[in-house]
C-alpha cells in the first residue's frame, strides 16, 4: 500500500508527534472504495515455554482419562506446565527474544500490550513488569480478550500506528492456564497448556485487515475473579475459582465463528480463502480447526499445528505458533499469514498480515 507521508514525518519520531494515518475514499463504476494504508509488520517474534513437559499418560496417573481419549477428542499428547518458573520470567524472557530478533532495545518501543487472562499479579500489569524488564517507559497495560487477545493486540497496535502514536508496539502474551482449571476436572485441565510468546510490530507495510467481534455469553466458558478477604459489607458467595466450560457449546460456537472470520476477514482484504499461504488457527482442538476449514477446501499443508505438543495456551497459542513457524523459516516473504482465533467472552477475531520480516 502506499505511504505518501512525507519525509519529515520520520524526524517527527523523537516527539511522539505523528501525523494521523491517511486513508482515501473514491468513487468507480459508481460504487465507492476506501483506500488504508497498511500500518505495521512483524519485525520479530520470540518465545517462551516452562521446562516441565506433561503427557496425557502423566494424565491418567492421577485421572479417569487416557491418550487415546485426549488426542482423538482433541489432537493433544502433550504440554508445558509452569512449575518453578512464574509467568513474569517467561514473558520477560519471550519479549527480549523478540526484541532481539527486531534488532530494537527496549528504549525505543513505544508501546507494550499484553495479552492475558491473568498474570502473577493484578498489580503491576504483566505489561509494566515486562517494560521494567526490558528498560521501557511507554505506555504498558494488559488485555484480556481470552483467547483472542493476540489478535485484538494487533489491532490497537495498528490503531496506535495509524493515529500516529506509536510507531513500534511489543505484544506479549502469557497464560498460565494450569493455574486456572481444577486439576480434578479431567473435562477441561486436559486441554490446556502454558505458555509465552511475543512480537515486535513497527510501522510500515503488513496487515492487510482485521476483524474482531464479541457474542457475549458470560455462562459458556468462565473463570470467576477472587471476591477479596475479610471485607464486612460483601455478601456475595465466592464463586469456585476455577476455569467451567461448557466443551459441546463452545465447539458448536468456535467452528461458525472461525468459518466466519475467515470469510469476513478475506472479504475485507479483498482476498479469497485460497490466496492464503499460511493458517494460523488458535490451537483448541483440531477437530474443530478441520471442521472450520472445511468449507473453504485449503490445503492441510498451509494449516499450522502445534497443539499436539502445547496444548491450549489460550492467547499465548497463536505465538507461539509464529515465532516456531517463523524460525524454522517457514514464512518467505509476502506470503500471507491468516490468524484465526475464538475464545472465552465469548470472542473472536481473524487478521491477515504480509509477511514482511527482513
Ligand atoms: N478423559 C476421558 N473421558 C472424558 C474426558 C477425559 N479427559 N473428559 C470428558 N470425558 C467423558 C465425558 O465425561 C463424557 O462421558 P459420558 O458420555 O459418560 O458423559 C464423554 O467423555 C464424552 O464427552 P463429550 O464432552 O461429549 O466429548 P467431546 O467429544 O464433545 O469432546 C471436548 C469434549 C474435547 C471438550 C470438546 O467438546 C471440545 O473441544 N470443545 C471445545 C473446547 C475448547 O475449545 N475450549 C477452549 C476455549 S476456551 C479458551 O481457550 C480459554
Amino acid at each position: 500500500m502506499l505511504d505518501l507521508r512525507p519525509q519529515i514525518y520520520y524526524n517527527c519520531r523523537r516527539e511522539q508527534n505523528f501525523p494521523p494515518r491517511l486513508r482515501c475514499f473514491f468513487c468507480f463504476g459508481g460504487a465507492w472504495f476506501e483506500v488504508y494504508e497498511s500500518m505495521f509488520y512483524i519485525a520479530g517474534t520470540g518465545s517462551a515455554l516452562p521446562e516441565k513437559v506433561v503427557s496425557n499418560d502423566d494424565l491418567a496417573q492421577f485421572l479417569d482419562t487416557s491418550d487415546e481419549w485426549i488426542f482423538t477428542r482433541t489432537g493433544i499428547r502433550r504440554r508445558h506446565v509452569l512449575t518453578h518458573e512464574r509467568l513474569d520470567d517467561l514473558a520477560i524472557l519471550s519479549a527480549r527474544r523478540a526484541l532481539e530478533d527486531a534488532h530494537t532495545e527496549g528504549k525505543d518501543v513505544d508501546l507494550i500490550l499484553c495479552a492475558t487472562m491473568r498474570g502473577d499479579t493484578f498489580t503491576p500489569s504483566l505489561a509494566c513488569t515486562v517494560a521494567e524488564a526490558i528498560g521501557s517507559h511507554a505506555p504498558a497495560f494488559d488485555l484480556n480478550a481470552a483467547c483472542v487477545g493476540v489478535l485484538y493486540a494487533m489491532e490497537i497496535a495498528d490503531s496506535f500506528i495509524g493515529t500516529g502514536k506509536a510507531e513500534t508496539v511489543l505484544i506479549v502474551s502469557a497464560e498460565a492456564m494450569s493455574k486456572l482449571v481444577d486439576w480434578s476436572d479431567r473435562s477441561t485441565c486436559v486441554l490446556f497448556g502454558d505458555g509465552s510468546g511475543a512480537m515486535v510490530v513497527k510501522k510500515g507495510e503488513g496487515r492487510l485487515a482485521g476483524v474482531l467481534t464479541s457474542d457475549p455469553d458470560s455462562h459458556v466458558i468462565r473463570m470467576p475473579n477472587i471476591e477479596g478477604l475479610n471485607s464486612p459489607y460483601n455478601q456475595i458467595e465466592q464463586e469456585k475459582l476455577a476455569m467451567y466450560m461448557d466443551g459441546g457449546e463452545v465447539y458448536k460456537f468456535a467452528v461458525n465463528a472461525m468459518g466466519h472470520r475467515i470469510e469476513e476477514v478475506c472479504a475485507r482484504a479483498n482476498l479469497s480463502p485460497a490466496d492464503i499461504d499460511w493458517y494460523l488457527p488458535h490451537q483448541a482442538n483440531v477437530r474443530i480447526i478441520d471442521a472450520s476449514l472445511k468449507k473453504y477446501k485449503i490445503d492441510k499443508s498451509k494449516v499450522l499445528l502445534n497443539i499436539s505438543e502445547c496444548g491450549n495456551m489460550s492467547a499465548t497459542s497463536v505465538m507461539v505458533l509464529l515465532d516456531e513457524y517463523a524460525k524454522k523459516g517457514t514464512f518467505k516473504k509476502g506470503d500471507k499469514l491468516l490468524f484465526v482465533a475464538f475464545g472465552g467472552g465469548l470472542t473472536s477475531g481473524a487478521v491477515i498480515i504480509n509477511w514482511n520480516k527482513e
